[in-house]
């Protein structure tokens, strides 16, 4: 008989510490969802969020490519992109072997084909 007044209590701490924890899990998801949407809209080049591929092209170029080429394909670091002279084949052969000071292999498959899409229809 000893013992057993401090069952109630071991019982309402061990509750209170489950519902601290459990509460600081929802926080936890809750903070994660936001983060995750948060990227989204930020154009970083993630894949399967654009229907029509000029879109993710532009989002690609924006985060690869813009940093030389310049926000409007004016140029700057490397030549501008809206002279109309370059057709899809050149751009993805540069995209794919990073002439001179470029980087090869910045973007792969659906993505550069995306961003050459962009470059074209930049071009019209
Ligand atoms: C670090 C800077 C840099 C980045 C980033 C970069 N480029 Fe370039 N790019 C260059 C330079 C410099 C050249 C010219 C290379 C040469 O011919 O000497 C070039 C050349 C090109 C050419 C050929 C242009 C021509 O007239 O010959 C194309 C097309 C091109 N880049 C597309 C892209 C695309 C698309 C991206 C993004 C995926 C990209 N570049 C990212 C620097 C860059």
């Amino acid at each position: 008989m000893r013992g057993a007044p401090l069952f109630p209590f071991a019982a309402t701490a061990l509750l209170g510490l489950l519902l601290v924890f459990s509460l600081s899990l929802v926080g936890l998801n809750i903070g994660g969802e936001e983060a995750a949407n948060e990227g989204n809209g930020e154009g970083n080049g993630e894949e399967q969020e654009f229907d029509d591929p000029v879109e993710l092209g532009q989002s690609v170029y924006e985060g690869q490519c813009a940093s030389c080429h310049g926000g409007d394909l004016e140029g700057g670091a490397g030549p501008a992109l809206d002279d109309g002279s370059h057709g899809e084949e050149d751009i993805l052969t540069a995209i794919e072997e990073g002439p001179g000071q470029m980087p090869e292999n910045l973007v792969q498959g659906e993505e550069a084909e995306a961003v050459a899409q962009f470059i074209l229809s930049e071009n019209e």
